[in-house]
Parts: C-alpha cells; structure tokens; sequence
C-alpha cells in the first residue's frame, strides 16, 4: 500500500510554524502585508485568490486586496504595481495570472519589484534560483520539496524526472530538484518513448495539466508520485495529472488530488511573505 501524502496536514504544520513567528514579530511591532491584485473575474482565479487571503487571515498577515475591471488598461495595472512597490508597509505583491489577453504578462511580471514578489516569477529571481543565489522561489515548486521532505523522502542522488516545462512549475521544480542534488531530467509533451523516460523515475512529477495522462504503465515499481495537476474528469469531478487508481499499486507514496500539492502552494506563498520580511 502506498502511502497517500496528505498535503492538508503538511501545510497547516508549515502554516502553523509561519503563524508563531508572524506573531513574535508583531512583539517586535513589525506587520507583514501582502498585496493581491486580481484583474477580471476569471472564476477560478477567484477562488484562488479568495483561498491566499484566508491563508494570510490565518497566519496574522495583513492581506490588501485591489480588484480591477477586465478591460482595465495595462497602465493602470502598472500604476498600482508601481504605487505598492514604493509602499514601506506593502512586502508581497502578487497578480493572479492569467491576465486578460489584452495584458502582457511578462511585461507586469517584470514591473514587480524583485524584493516584493513573492510569487518568484520576476526574472531576476528565477535567474537567482538558477545559478543558486538567494532569492524568491515558485511556490509550489517549493511546496513539493517541504512535501517529500516532511514525508522523509530523500531527494538526494534520486532519479526525478519532471513532466512538464513551464516557468512557475516544471523548470523551478527542476532546478530546485538539482539543488537538492538530485539527478534531474525535464520530458514533455514532445519527447519520445515517454513511458520509458517516466519508469526511470525515483520521483516522478507530474505537470502537464491533462487529466489522468499518467498510468501505472508509465510509473517505476516504488517510485514516488507528486501530481500538481488540477483537472476536471469526464464526470466534471476534480482530478489530477495522475490516474491515481492504476498508480497507486505500484508506488510507495502519492499525493492525492485535491489535497496533495494544492494547499502546500498557499502555505509557501505564506512562507515568502515572511521571508519577505525576513531578508530586509
Ligand atoms: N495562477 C495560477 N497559479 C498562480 C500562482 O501561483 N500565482 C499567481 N500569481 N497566479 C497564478
């Protein structure tokens, strides 16, 4: 029987331990704020978003909320990242993505400042995590190393193999991989024999976003699964990337969906707000 790790009860500890020294410094008289900018109604956004404030509720950080319409211009978008950047009592700024279509990311990505951005997705802090400087990470990158850690699952010398390749998740889950001392190999949607690839995993993660893709067939006898995905299957029930009933027999340890990853994300985006503070 694998054992299912239960990211629920990973992040309340994490939060848990966030939550003491947000108070210790509050002794000190110092308050954490985290900005988040959500622009349109995109209704999973919504929910997204709604989740991070409760997290900063729980863990006693003050937590600003701007909303703008979805035809709002860009510059007023880029007015408002500006405004908190200069703001002493703002740490944390964050812009739900996706932007509507008429917004470049990367242009409002990049007008964060790097000291503020606590989603790590400004390109200076993912050139810092890459040649191993300190700097804001992807969050939920980060939320699967404190998982395996916490589950006591080593990293070090394994075999990882990432499925998927975007920026906030498959190349910041590689190279923490790689910090970690793992020996890492990014495949996706283009690689060939990719059931061979994937049964060389150790730890194999899933990030490619297509509901139940990953079988037992692709999965190594006793390898660790962590399955970021958060899909809808045939019946409009929540699924991962993962088909979690032919993989779990053949693993040792799974993360569920939901339950898994999801809320290790909120508790490490908790984690850099108060690293925020922290590094002033
Ligand atoms: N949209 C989906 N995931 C994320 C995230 O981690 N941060 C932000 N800002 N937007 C997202």
């Amino acid at each position: 029987m694998a054992m299912i790790i239960d990211g629920k009860e990973i992040s309340l500890q994490v939060k848990d331990e966030i939550k003491k020294k947000v108070e210790a410094l509050k002794g000190q008289g110092k308050e954490i704020t985290l900005a988040v900018i959500q622009v349109g109604d995109n209704p999973a956004s919504t929910v997204y978003v709604r989740n991070k404030k409760r997290g900063c509720e729980y863990t006693g950080i003050r937590s600003l909320s701007y909303e703008l319409s979805g035809d709002a211009a860009e510059e007023e978008l880029l007015a408002l990242v500006e405004e908190l950047n200069e703001r002493e009592d703002v740490n944390g700024i964050l812009v739900q993505l996706p932007l509507p279509p008429h917004m470049d990311e990367d242009r409002v990505i990049s007008a964060i400042s790097p000291l503020k951005d606590v989603d790590g997705f400004h390109p200076q802090n993912v050139g810092n995590l890459c040649i191993g400087r300190p700097g804001f990470v992807s969050c939920t990158p980060l939320g699967i190393i404190q998982l395996l850690k916490r589950s006591g699952i080593s990293i070090e010398g394994k075999k990882c193999v990432v499925l998927g390749r975007s920026n906030i998740v498959g190349k910041p889950m590689a190279l923490l991989l790689l910090r970690e001392n793992a020996t890492v190999t990014i495949a996706h949607s283009r690689t060939e024999n990719l059931k061979e690839v994937t049964r060389e995993a150790d730890i194999l993660i899933a990030a490619v976003g297509r509901a139940k893709m990953i079988t037992g067939e692709y999965v190594k006898e006793g390898a660790v699964v962590i399955d970021v995905g958060i899909n809808r299957d045939e019946n409009n029930k929540l699924c991962g990337d993962v088909d979690f009933d032919t993989v779990e027999p053949v693993c040792s340890a799974i993360t569920p969906v939901p339950g898994g990853v999801g809320p290790m994300t909120i508790a490490m985006l908790l984690h850099n707000c108060l690293e925020s503070i922290e590094r002033e």
